[in-house]
């Protein structure tokens, strides 16, 4: 949407100026200048003394009008400066550069945030039934369909592995044959678990469906020295957080069910498409997706392509694209695996978590 400014107000701030800015998709409300400080306090200054970082930093969170007031979308500005965000790391999300394009199976140590997160079924065997992201020594993030049960009630959450490759066996090795150089993974990382904060208004109730994350604490901090564990990025920066996905490639890591309908031992990958909300909330509508799925589609991100899905065991895991973070090309987590309408390798989108919506709620419960 591209809003044609006359506005003498702005104008005369020399803020919004020239034909045209345009609005940013807020996922937060949408508040008029006056009730955010962060942004007033710059309105407020002489066009002087503010800085071209400073009117860039409006302009990007410009998200409309009402009536002749100014509206911007404060909680990003309030990420940007949260006083917690020094406790997620700077060096994040690597992507390999020997990386497979297009190829299924992960390569080892291709995505070393990747978590497991092994949960005590009703018929008493432990299993992995979730997966979760590294985001910092001591965080995993997750869906909060993974440790609540739709009834709302915990579920037995036993531990986080972090750098696990192949789950059939003790040693994960790649190559060694026409020479390829042999990798080996070095050993996994099991971890209890201090404490798990699930969303306050995560709902799941058969009618709506929202807020579907949560983070678990871990007891002792993730030891980023092996090449199997590292942390990924988090949208922080308001570039990232004002991005726009629609048509871009996501990837989906995760050991979920393939399209063969066959549980994988192994970590897979699958590039996926975005959709643009609007969308996604059509084509549900046409295909007679129940409800909560399609009155959800504006909270979440979409994305898939057909046959190559994610499945409900992949829940948990990362939507991630690559972007700009702290100068170099990394992986960037969008979404949370949250659910999808239909079974493994169906022909509808899923929708995952929009992680930029939940960065104020991220970084309010992380503790150093
Ligand atoms: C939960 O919902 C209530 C009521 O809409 C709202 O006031 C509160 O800020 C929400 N909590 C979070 C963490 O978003």
């Amino acid at each position: 949407m591209i809003f044609f400014v006359g506005l003498v107000l702005l104008q005369v701030c020399g803020i919004i100026e020239g034909a045209s800015i345009p609005a940013v998709r807020c996922p937060h409300p949408c508040v008029s200048v006056e009730q955010c400080p962060e942004a007033n306090e710059v309105v407020m200054k002489s066009e002087s003394r503010r800085t071209a970082a400073e009117t860039n930093m409006l302009r990007r969170v410009f998200c409309g009008f009402q009536d002749d007031q100014v509206k911007v979308c404060c909680e990003m500005l309030k990420t940007f400066k949260h006083r917690n965000l020094a406790l997620l790391p700077q060096h994040c999300g690597f992507i390999d550069k020997n990386r497979i394009e297009g190829g299924q199976g992960a390569n080892i140590n291709e995505f070393p945030w990747m978590a497991l997160i092994s949960i005590r079924m009703k018929d008493g065997n432990i299993a992995f039934a979730c997966g979760g992201t590294v985001i910092s020594d001591r965080y995993v993030l997750t869906a909060a369909h993974c440790v609540q049960t739709m009834k709302g009630a915990p579920r037995a959450v036993v531990g986080v592995r972090v750098g696990e490759h192949d789950l059939s066996g003790p040693y994960d090795c790649q190559g060694g044959v026409d020479n390829a150089p042999l990798v080996c993974a070095e050993a996994v990382q099991d971890f209890g678990y201090e404490e798990i904060k699930v969303h306050e208004n995560y709902t799941n109730d058969g009618k709506i469906w929202r807020h579907d994350i949560a983070l678990i604490r871990l007891k002792k901090k993730v030891n980023f020295e092996p090449k199997n564990a590292k942390p990924i990025c988090l949208p922080t920066s308001l570039e990232q957080q004002t991005r726009d996905l629609d048509f871009l490639t996501a990837t989906i890591p995760g050991w979920g069910q393939t399209e063969t309908m066959l549980e994988s031992n192994v970590l897979m990958k699958a590039d996926i498409l975005v959709h643009p909300r609007d969308d996604c909330a059509l084509f549900y509508e046409a295909k007679n997706v129940p409800t909560r799925f399609r009155t959800s589609t504006s909270t979440f991100i979409c994305a898939g392509v057909i046959g190559k899905d994610s499945c409900r065991r992949d829940s948990g895991g990362p939507l991630m694209v690559p972007g700009t973070h702290s100068g170099f090309n990394r992986y960037i987590q969008y979404g949370i695996v949250s659910f999808g309408p239909s079974e493994c390798g169906g022909d509808r989108p899923s929708l995952y978590t929009d992680v930029v919506m939940h960065m104020p709620w991220i970084l309010d419960h992380l503790r150093p």
